[in-house]
């Protein structure tokens, strides 16, 4: 049976259980990033404790199985979708799944390249190179940030479908909007951290990334040659 065979159910059912999975993983990711607050160091500790449960081929296999089983059954959604006119957060639903298709295939690719080809520990160093360098910080920024927004948005439109109950004499649609003003708080407080306090890290060299100017004079170099 190809993707465009299977019942609609059976796809939001993939969709729904591996987004379980892979919320819980992304909760534990980004709370280690918090925790960065408390230094680089502090992080690469608590990253130590959480990998003894993710990183070994189980977990691993089953975290890369759900990163994909997500990307592939959040598109089919869309597919069948974005026939439908949309407001909303049905609408930023769509925009956010989008989005986290395109930062999940480059985020887990630069993951394992880092590891397999380049044999680096992808700690936070090897993460926030990219937001200590310029240029390479005009890309870096705006995309880790739509990325911890874009999955913030994502849960506060899912919330904003299956929450009835008023909380604190919050209606839902004002919970999922509180949902994402923390996210963008959070993500303030993440660049903010990664960034040394927007003052720039200086990262240890096997991590930092090469001035432009220096990239070009090697590829010059290797075509002369
Ligand atoms: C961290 C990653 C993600 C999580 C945790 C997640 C979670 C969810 C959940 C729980 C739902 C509600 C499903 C239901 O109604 O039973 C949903 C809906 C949806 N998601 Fe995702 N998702 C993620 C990534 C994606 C991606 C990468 C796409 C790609 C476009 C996507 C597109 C959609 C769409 C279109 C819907 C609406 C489905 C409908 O109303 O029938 N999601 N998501
Ligand atoms: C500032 C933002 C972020 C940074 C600096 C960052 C950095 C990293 C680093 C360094 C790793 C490797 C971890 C390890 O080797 O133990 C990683 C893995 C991963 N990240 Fe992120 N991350 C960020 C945001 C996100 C977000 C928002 C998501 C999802 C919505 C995400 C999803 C993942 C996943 C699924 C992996 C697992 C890849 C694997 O181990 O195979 N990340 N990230």
């Amino acid at each position: 049976m190809t993707g465009s065979q299977l019942p609609k159910g059976y796809i939001r059912a993939m969709h729904y259980y591996s987004g379980l999975t892979l919320a819980t993983f992304v909760a534990f990711h980004l709370f280690n990033h918090l925790m960065a607050l408390g230094g680089l160091n502090r992080h690469i500790e608590v990253m130590h404790s959480f990998r003894i449960v993710y990183r070994n081929p189980v977990a691993e296999s089953l975290l890369l199985l759900a990163v994909a089983v997500q990307v592939f059954s959040g598109l089919r959604l869309y597919a069948r979708l974005k026939k439908n006119p949309m407001y909303g957060f049905a609408k930023l639903q769509i925009w956010s799944g989008l989005y986290l298709s395109f930062f999940f295939l480059f985020h887990v690719s630069a993951v394992l390249y880092g590891r397999t080809a380049q044999h680096l520990d992808t700690n936070i160093y090897y993460g926030i190179a990219g937001l200590n360098a310029f240029p390479y910080l005009l890309f870096f920024v705006p995309y880790y940030a739509l990325a911890i927004m874009a999955f913030f948005a994502h849960i506060a439109a899912v919330h904003v479908q299956k929450m009835q109950r008023t909380i604190f004499g919050m209606p839902p649609r004002k919970q999922s909007v509180l949902i994402i003003i923390i996210g963008i708080a959070f993500t303030l407080t993440i660049l903010y951290t990664f960034t040394n306090g927007f003052k720039g890290y200086t990262l240890p060299k096997a991590y930092k990334l090469k001035p432009i100017s220096v990239i070009r004079l090697s590829h010059v170099k290797n075509t002369a040659l």
